[in-house]
């Protein structure tokens, strides 16, 4: 949820540096774009909608900042978009978060004579340090006391027209200072600075970060400076090219059986530690949002299955309600691809406070939950660029089932096993590529799309509506196939589309998928064997986890039902990678 950048370079291509991060970080928000560079003099450069050319005149510069919006405050326009600058126009700020008390900051600062040119929240900082500034305080020191007065949360950096340093700070957004070999860059996330720096340090919150000729960070609230150690960075981890696919969405679709055995390279120890946790856990919560909160879910499954114990599976945001039943021996699974979502952080501090230890499944290395939990395990599925969550959804399963088995000691058994199921991905894509692109052709006028499933499936139902309707903006409902006949039939008209996930032929779900055809539903049918009600067929082999490879078609219809509605699949309307605000 916005991306910043800002850029230090002794080689003077700051302008460069920030327009690649920005291309890199452009998954984060795409409703506007811009950059404010120390040229002769402070330069501004902004635009509505997708990253497009940047002037030459803007490659330059040692010192600068840039940001990709996802609107929060104020509508989309050239005006609301970041940079935003002080009164003088002497310093310009790009933040990632909200500020809660802008409009009380903004009342303090028009009785000190400063006039708003914005709708934003974010406009209250270049303000504020400029009225430290004219207040006698250096650069660093008036970023400092202008972050004093903010509530809410932040990722910001700012640049100044009179000196050489560039300053970044958080307290509840990501921030990490890359360190290349001419140049430092402070970014939202790796995967903007990834190509260029080699080592990177993490910063924390209420840390600020000053650049220059190198690299200190202080405590916000004390001014003191805080010693951080770098961390080498695997850049192959990092990398993120389409690698040949028209769409990051079909690249990462490909890419799940790597996900799959990447998710299973972890250390004995850690696994060990946390089916240690668990055993001794009086109460179970796995919590999560989005594509995460589906795997909780099916998580919840495994656990009750596999290791014949409760975990029940909570959305983050709800949290707070099942607090009372929380306490010190409980454990909380926090499921998170970003590690940033700001509802899942918020219901781990809350977990925290009521001594719950956490252990968070992330696959953002160095994102905040991962720092924030007791034991992280790492997805290892690299860079998801594509808005939508694929190859980390299958990610987080693959986890959560080795974690059940390894509570009832099955670790070995269960990494064969998932290493069987990623084998039979390649074949599952090949299979049903074109048939989900025919289908697309189909049905890409169609109002509502139903997806229904039994057992485990009811859940890969639900995340197919969620794959479906966040891509292609058609409505698309899933439900457990038994709760068809108790309200959703209603929906069933003639030739609407209903998609059944059955992992045999006597699943109970092809007699739902029957009751459905009855009254009109077309009905593909995602299974090991074509069934007489199927009226289209897209075949997954019959296998231990059906329920996570059944998805693979339903992603593929989605991605080709987007592409042929013209939409770009990456960067559904509305949406960000990163929700980094509540
Ligand atoms: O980074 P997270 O896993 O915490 O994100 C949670 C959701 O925002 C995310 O899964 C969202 O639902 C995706 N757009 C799903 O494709």
């Amino acid at each position: 949820m916005c991306g910043i950048i800002g850029v230090h370079s002794l080689a003077g291509d700051a302008g460069r540096l920030i327009y690649d991060g920005l291309k890199r970080l452009e998954y984060r928000g795409y409703d506007s774009w811009g950059l404010a560079l120390k040229l002769n003099s402070l330069k501004i450069y902004k635009r509505t909608g997708r990253i497009g050319k940047l002037p030459r005149a803007f490659f330059k510069g040692h010192c600068g900042i840039g940001h990709t919006r996802w609107a929060t405050h104020g509508k989309i326009s050239v005006k609301n978009a970041h940079p935003h600058v002080s009164q003088n126009r002497m310093v310009a700020v790009v933040h990632n978060g909200i500020i809660e008390n802008f409009q009380e900051l903004r009342a303090f600062l028009k009785k000190h004579g400063f006039t708003f040119a914005t709708e934003t929240d974010t406009e209250v900082i270049p303000m504020l340090i400029e009225f430290y500034m004219r207040r006698g305080l250096l650069f660093r020191e008036a970023v400092r006391n202008a972050l004093l007065h903010l509530k809410g949360s932040y990722a910001i950096v700012a640049v100044a027209d009179n000196e050489d340093s560039i300053i970044g700070a958080r307290n509840g957004s990501p921030l990490v200072v890359g360190l290349a070999d001419n140049a430092f860059l402070l970014a939202s996330d790796l995967n903007a600075i990834a190509t260029h720096a080699k080592r990177a340090i993490f910063i924390d919150d209420l840390e600020l970060v000053e650049a220059n000729s190198g690299i200190k960070v202080f405590n916000v609230k004390t001014g003191h400076e805080v010693r951080k150690q770098a961390r080498k960075l695997n850049t192959t981890l990092h990398s993120a090219t389409k690698n040949g696919f028209e769409h990051y969405m079909l690249k990462e679709i490909n890419e799940q059986g790597q996900a799959i055995k990447n998710a299973c390279v972890q250390s004995d120890e850690l696994i060990e530690s946390t089916a240690g946790l668990l055993n001794a856990a009086d109460k179970i919560f796995i919590i999560a949002c989005g594509t995460s909160f589906h795997a909780a879910l099916l998580g919840g499954y495994f656990f009750a299955k596999v290791a014949n114990i409760p975990a029940t599976a909570v959305l983050a945001s709800e949290f707070p309600n099942f607090l009372t039943l929380v306490s010190k021996k409980s454990i909380v699974i926090a499921i998170s691809q970003s590690g940033e979502t700001a509802d899942v952080l918020s219901a781990v501090k809350l977990a925290k406070k009521a001594g719950a230890r956490v252990i968070s499944i992330v696959n953002v290395v160095g994102s905040s939950l991962a720092r924030q939990s007791d034991l992280n395990i790492m997805m290892n599925a690299g860079p998801e660029i594509c808005v939508l969550a694929t190859k980390s959804y299958i990610a987080q399963l693959s986890l959560l089932y080795l974690i059940a088995n390894a509570v009832v000691k099955r670790t070995e058994q269960a990494k064969q096993e998932l290493t069987k199921e990623a084998s039979l991905i390649e074949s599952i894509i090949k299979n049903n590529n074109v048939k989900a692109k025919k289908l697309a052709l189909r049905f890409k006028d169609i109002t509502n799309i139903f997806v229904i499933g039994k057992n485990e499936n009811a859940v890969t139902a639900l995340e197919s509506a969620l794959k479906i309707k966040e891509v292609s903006y058609i409505h698309a409902e899933g439900f457990p196939s038994a709760e068809l006949k108790h309200g959703p039939i209603a929906l069933i008209e003639k030739g609407v589309p209903v998609i059944v996930l059955c992992s045999n032929m006597n699943d109970e779900s092809i007699n739902n998928a029957i009751e459905a055809k009855a009254r009109g539903a077309k009905i593909i049918g995602i299974a090991p064997e074509k069934h007489e009600c199927f009226d289209y067929f897209m075949r997954v082999p019959n296998s231990r986890l059906f329920s996570m490879l059944s998805i693979i078609p339903v992603q593929l219809f989605a991605y080709h039902l987007a592409v042929a509605r013209n939409l770009d699949p990456d960067k559904p309307r509305n949406l960000a990678k990163s929700v980094t605000v509540k």
